[in-house]
């Protein structure tokens, strides 16, 4: 039996990277899963306070995200959606599991060094503890649920590598196999990049505004923030990551955002499109994420605007979760001999 458990900080409308990287293997898993896989998702707003929030800002945040997660094509009937602070087991289990983590492994990962550098002290003295100790809480996303596969982009691989590290660690120290390390499905599209800075992921945190596709754009921004996009001054068409970050990048977002079912790779694709102009390119990635987007946009509106609905669907959502999240901890306050 598979159990799908993932996660999305509710920090804003999700971007094309979110959806590419992440949304869009969860909604594929949901469509084409079996009767007995267990599929749950999460707007995981505990993660989302290890930086400062506005709390107007995040409420309206949280409902934005629930109506997004329902208009990309999830079902609450076939799948657990729920904020993640609904369901006090994953922080419970979360001071259980902090008590076998290790702080030096915890202090290499890469986010956490990301925050160091840029801090201004640069020793991090003016960091938070709950940023420091944010994997653990993943790694009790994931365990409370007893997921076995975890879809996600490739910047949380490094996440559940330790959320594995974790369950087996518990369990050589408690016996038994309480915790169940689960498998980490990076989804095809890894890393979609920022459209102003093609060498840095799109990311939600980013000043630029152009440097994002979000998934509640008009027709028109998305041509605009296409037509500007960096690239580079060859105006031929080639597939190269790492020479040519720009045009790769918009390549990875035609080939992802539809033309997949066409052409083997992205290498076959920028063949196809031998002769067209970097403009003409642009033109045609603009209308296939139009397509992606325009769906999508329309139902979120749609969603967003019935609140009571919502307001169902996450309560309905929260009491599966916590029927589900019940039975781990259960077994882990026995094994720690808490009960
Ligand atoms: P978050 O909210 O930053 O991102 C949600 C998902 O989107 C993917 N993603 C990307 N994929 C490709 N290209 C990009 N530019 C890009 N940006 C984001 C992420 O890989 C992710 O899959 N820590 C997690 C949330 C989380 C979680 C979990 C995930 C909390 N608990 C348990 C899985 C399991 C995060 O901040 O994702």
């Amino acid at each position: 039996r598979k159990t799908i458990f993932s996660g999305i900080q509710p920090t804003g409308v999700p971007h094309l990277g979110n959806y590419l990287g992440a949304l869009q293997q969860w909604v594929r898993l949901q469509n084409e899963a079996s009767p007995d896989t267990t599929l749950i998702y999460s707007l995981v707003d505990l993660h989302a306070i290890t930086i400062r929030q506005d709390p107007t800002q995040l409420r309206q945040w949280k409902k934005e995200s629930f109506a997004m997660l329902l208009a990309i094509g999830l079902d609450p009937k076939r799948s657990i959606i729920f904020h993640q602070s609904d369901v006090s087991a994953h922080a419970e289990l979360m001071w259980i599991l902090s008590c076998g983590a290790s702080t030096g492994y915890l202090g290499r990962m890469t986010q956490w060094k990301d925050k160091t550098a840029s801090s201004s002290s640069g020793s991090g003295g003016n960091l938070k503890l709950g940023l420091f100790s944010y994997p653990v809480l993943q790694a009790a996303d994931v365990l409370i649920h007893r997921a076995t596969h975890v879809p996600v982009g490739h910047d949380q691989a490094q996440h559940l590598e330790f959320a594995r590290q974790v369950a087996n660690g518990f369990n050589e120290t408690y016996g038994g196999d309480v915790l169940l390390p689960p498998e980490t499905l990076i989804s095809p599209a890894k890393r979609i990049m920022s459209l102003a800075e093609p060498k840095k992921k799109m990311s939600k945190s980013h000043a630029n505004l152009k440097s994002r596709l979000l998934l509640t754009d008009s027709d028109d921004a998305i041509r605009g923030k296409i037509k500007a996009a960096l690239t580079d001054s060859d105006a031929s068409l080639s597939y190269d990551p790492g020479q040519r970050p720009g045009v790769s990048n918009l390549l990875d977002i035609l080939f992802y955002s539809g033309e997949m079912i066409d052409f083997e790779d992205q290498v076959e694709l920028a063949k196809h499109l031998e002769g067209h102009s970097i403009k003409a390119l642009k033109e045609k990635v603009a209308l296939t994420v139009i397509n992606v987007v325009a769906p999508i946009r329309a139902d979120f509106d749609r969603l967003l605007h019935d609140e009571a609905a919502l307001e169902a669907a996450a309560h309905d959502g929260a009491e599966k979760a916590r029927k589900s999240a019940q039975v781990t901890l259960e077994s882990v306050k026995k094994a720690v001999g808490l009960f």
